[in-house]
């Protein structure tokens, strides 16, 4: 289906935070727009507040004021609804409460013509549900912009059991014209991204709650290693843990009660607390001024002699690891296994990529005396941070080789109490398991899947092609051992990582 006109009316439904900004993509798009808002003034304050950011970038030399100018003069406030019937596609941001939004929907289907596009920019609610009832819900969909509209590039094209093929074709192809990264989900709880990122912050807070580290400890882990922009508590302390909370609360709620989904009460002591994050001064950390700033526990400089180091089996994921302790200058030999499982050995200490297991336990079910085990890394060459859990049988002077040796190859040393999965590894399969589960049921594609997690939450790697790269048997197998550890539901594997692990394929071909 072809993009709408840059000729159609575009009317947008509400001028606060997403309105005026869905409204300034529409009108730098070319398309005239029609802004709407039932408190006076607002229209125009917002239209007023698009001129002074984008005025902003004529002052930085990126943009010609001219270009603003018109911009602006494509945005008409509209003083009542009706003056929207003209338009070709609506878009409503206004207040998150389904019985509002019915009401609004209900009186556009009386205005506009039958062609026009009602579209909702709601998070959570059920789109089918806002278009039940309407006599024409087949071109009612949702169109899930984030915040701020005109920076953040996902649009997530939400499709309710009524809604037409050719609308969400039709509203995915003009959310690419606008130059936007749309991608298509059936209307569920959370559609993609607000589902599939739960696990980032819920894995942070169980990390947290039971001990394995305190949250700078965990954030440096989680850019460091994991290559994310932020970290789990840093970025729930800039989102708000009002809305954080909140969103969580409404997914596990939609999914009755789901433990998967599990609010945690870490985050609800900090909203009671009145410590929501950034806006109020403090959350996980503090940010008032002269407030001392929380750093990462690493390990202090270790000065050990090391032992060659010898690299066993096939390391598939590790082997940039052992590339770079070559690189370091430190004596590596590599040697076939019968079991063919990557180990390092240094001395009398085993070291092995963390499955899901605690070290405690790994270390008793392969007859290990002393076993360290290290976190999963985006990229074992570019990591500057790795976590490490000890089995009980590793003394003081093999836990000063194992940090010694990481540190020789420029890497951080967190260590870690030890939790099953750690730090990483434990995040990028919760992580991959949620998005798995939203392909088996049908709310997106894996390609729309993880192009929704890099364009809407930046994250480094989508997590079905990272999972794709761990080998899935290896991630579902994390999750199995994660489940047994835990003995909860909240770690079950999804059935189609299971399917897909068994006949060896991979998400994407
Ligand atoms: P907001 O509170 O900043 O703005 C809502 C605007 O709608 C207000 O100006 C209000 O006067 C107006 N309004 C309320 N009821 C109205 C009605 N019946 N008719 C016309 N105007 C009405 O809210 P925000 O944050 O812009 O959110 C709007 C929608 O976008 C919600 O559905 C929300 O779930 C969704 N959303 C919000 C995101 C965010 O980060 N704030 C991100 C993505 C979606």
């Amino acid at each position: 289906m072809p993009a709408l006109a840059p000729s159609d009316i575009i009317a947008v439904i509400g001028a606060g935070a997403m309105g005026a900004g869905i409204a300034q993509v529409a009108a730098q798009a070319g398309h005239p727009v029609r802004l709407y808002d039932n408190r006076d003034g607002a229209a125009q304050a917002g239209i007023d507040g698009v001129r002074r950011q984008l005025e902003k970038r004529v002052a930085k030399g990126k943009m010609a004021q001219s270009e603003v100018d018109a911009i602006i003069e494509r945005m008409t406030p509209a003083a009542t609804l009706a003056e929207l019937a003209d338009s070709r596609l609506v878009v409503e941001a206004i207040v998150e409460n389904l019985e509002v939004k019915r009401g609004v929907f209900a009186e556009l289907e009386s205005l506009c013509g039958p062609d026009t596009l009602l579209t909702s920019n709601t998070s959570s609610l059920s789109i089918t549900s806002i278009a039940a009832g309407l006599e024409r819900p087949e071109r009612v969909a949702g169109l899930h912009f984030f915040n701020p509209a005109p920076v953040m590039k996902l649009v997530e094209v939400i499709s309710g059991l009524a809604t037409d093929a050719e609308v969400a074709e039709t509203l995915y192809a003009t959310a690419a014209a606008w130059g936007k990264v749309p991608v298509h989900a059936s209307s569920t709880p959370g559609f993609i991204v607000n589902r599939v990122a739960r696990p980032f912050y819920a894995e942070g807070l169980r990390l947290m709650q039971e001990g394995a580290a305190a949250p700078a400890t965990l954030d440096a882990l989680l850019r460091q290693a994991g290559g994310f922009r932020m970290g789990p508590f840093e970025l729930m302390d800039l989102i708000g843990h009002d809305v954080n909370y909140a969103v969580t609360r409404s997914v596990f709620d939609a999914y009755y009660g789901d433990t998967r989904f599990e609010p945690s009460l870490v985050q609800l002591a900090l909203v009671e607390a009145g410590r929501l994050g950034r806006k109020s001064g403090q959350g996980f950390y503090n940010y008032r001024e002269g407030a001392d700033s929380a750093s990462p526990d690493f390990a202090p400089a270790a000065d050990a002699a090391l032992p060659p180091l010898v690299a066993e089996g096939q390391l598939g994921v590790i082997a940039p690891l052992v590339d770079r302790a070559e690189a370091a200058g430190l004596e590596v030999v590599r040697r076939e296994s019968i079991s063919g499982e990557a180990r390092l050995r240094l001395g009398g200490l085993t070291l092995a990529l963390s499955d899901g297991r605690c070290a405690a336990e790994r270390a008793r079910d392969e007859g290990l005396e002393a076993l360290v085990l290290f976190d999963l890394c985006l990229d074992y060459e570019a990591a500057s941070a790795i976590a490490l859990a000890a089995s009980p049988g590793v003394d003081a002077e093999a836990r000063n080789q194992a940090t010694a040796l990481f540190q020789r190859l420029g890497l951080d040393v967190a260590w870690l109490t030890d939790t099953p999965g750690l730090v990483v590894l434990r995040t990028v399969a919760m992580l991959a398991n949620e998005a798995a589960d939203a392909v088996l049921q049908g709310v997106c594609s894996a390609a729309d899947g993880d192009l929704a997690m890099q364009a809407g939450v930046n994250y480094p790697r989508g997590p079905l092609a990272w999972a794709d790269a761990l080998g899935l048997a290896f991630v579902h197998r994390t999750l199995t051992h994660l489940q047994q550890s835990y003995g909860e539901e909240r770690y079950r594997a999804s059935f189609l990582l299971r399917r897909k692990a068994l006949a060896e394929e991979t998400f994407h071909v």
